[in-house]
């Protein structure tokens, strides 16, 4: 018998507001926020209000939505200059997830057929939905896909929040485990609580649990040991950038776990949709890694854990060797072995 699962909405278009999740405060409070500005949409994602590679297109992509509809007048190129600098405005809030640059140059592009104002803020506002419902159609298949790769009662490992938060439903990595309720397969989870931020111990222990699926917390230094001795037959991340040739820009950590992985025989997957592919960088080290505020590590929930001045280092991202990587599940289906020219083939 199969279930459907009550989706979570992370990101809503509402008419004149986009209603936003305020991912900082789950588990402990559900609050969403009612933005109205692109400056509203630029602190959000820059905050982690909104985080997770397809959730920030898709709120990049209101964000422009929500420019275009204050815009006054009707000076078709005043328009354009104007979008194109709200663009490039948005996409400095962080760097490194491609679906921001993605999800944005989708939207700037459809101005590329209309000759007006008004008809431009119809087009954009079209193709920020469209961008919201393909992303579901393609997190399903990416769960879909992922399936196959596992079997009942299997335990997977995962780092960080690739969930249906972090998408506009069913996440990436979680994609399975949402797949699986839904048909009646029994997955077990283990989740890193994902330092600095805890997006696992926050966001994918609250979720997968809300889901019914038997996960595990534990802290990001155990997962070499737990790999060992807990029975963890794959280990499964999303992405926030895959290079042409397969290496993987994810949430700090994720390379050290490739690595535990590789060294136990564990099979390691990257879930990705094809929107996080950035053909146009070769190779992982051309992939500008986020740092973040050193307040990220010497506190923890506004409570100073070390002392107030030492010198920290807060890159929210690592890079993950292609041939670390034991196969790339997209919507397409599962890429292996030649990802340079596998995954050209995709597009
Ligand atoms: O800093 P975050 O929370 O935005 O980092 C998120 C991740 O690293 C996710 O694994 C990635 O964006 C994939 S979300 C489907």
């Amino acid at each position: 018998m199969t279930k459907a699962v009550e989706p979570i909405r992370s990101v809503e278009w509402k008419n004149n507001h986009v209603k936003l999740l305020d991912q900082r405060l789950l588990p402990q409070q559900t609050v969403f926020l009612t933005l109205t500005t692109i400056q509203d949409i630029w602190d959000a994602i820059f905050e982690l209000k909104v985080r997770g590679a397809p959730a920030i297109g898709i709120s990049a992509a209101y964000g422009l939505c929500l420019w275009s509809q204050a815009f006054e007048g009707d000076d078709f190129q005043t328009y354009l200059t104007s979008l194109q600098e709200q663009a490039t405005y948005l996409e400095s809030a962080r760097p490194t997830a491609v679906n921001l640059f993605w999800a944005i140059r989708r939207v700037v592009n459809v101005t590329k057929s209309v000759s007006s104002v008004t008809e431009a803020k119809q087009l954009i506002l079209n193709e920020a939905k469209l961008i919201q419902e393909e992303d579901e159609a393609v997190c399903k298949a990416i769960g879909e896909y992922g399936l196959t790769l596992f079997n009942e009662g299997d335990t997977l490992l995962t780092h960080c929040n690739a969930g249906g938060i972090a998408t506009a439903r069913y996440g990436t990595a979680l994609a399975p485990f949402y797949l699986a309720k839904e048909q009646g397969i029994s997955l077990n989870a283990f989740a890193c609580e994902t330092r600095p931020v805890l997006q696992g111990a926050r966001l994918t222990a609250w979720e997968l649990q809300n889901l019914g699926v038997n996960v595990t917390l534990i802290t990001d230094n155990m997962a070499a040991h737990t790999m060992k001795s807990k029975g963890i037959n794959a280990v499964i991340v999303g992405a926030d950038r895959i290079a042409a040739n397969g290496d993987t820009a994810n949430k700090i950590g994720t390379f050290g776990i490739a690595l535990i992985a590789k060294a136990l025989n564990i099979p390691f997957y990257v879930a990705a949709p094809l929107s996080t592919i950035d053909l146009d960088t070769t190779s992982g080290s051309e992939i500008e890694i986020e740092e973040r505020h050193a307040d990220e590590i010497r506190t923890i929930n506004g409570q100073q854990i070390s002392p107030k001045d030492i010198q920290v280092y807060n890159p929210a991202f690592d890079i993950t060797p292609s041939e670390y990587i034991t196969g790339i599940i997209t919507e397409k289906g599962v890429i292996k072995g030649n990802y340079i020219e596998k995954l050209a083939k995709l597009f």
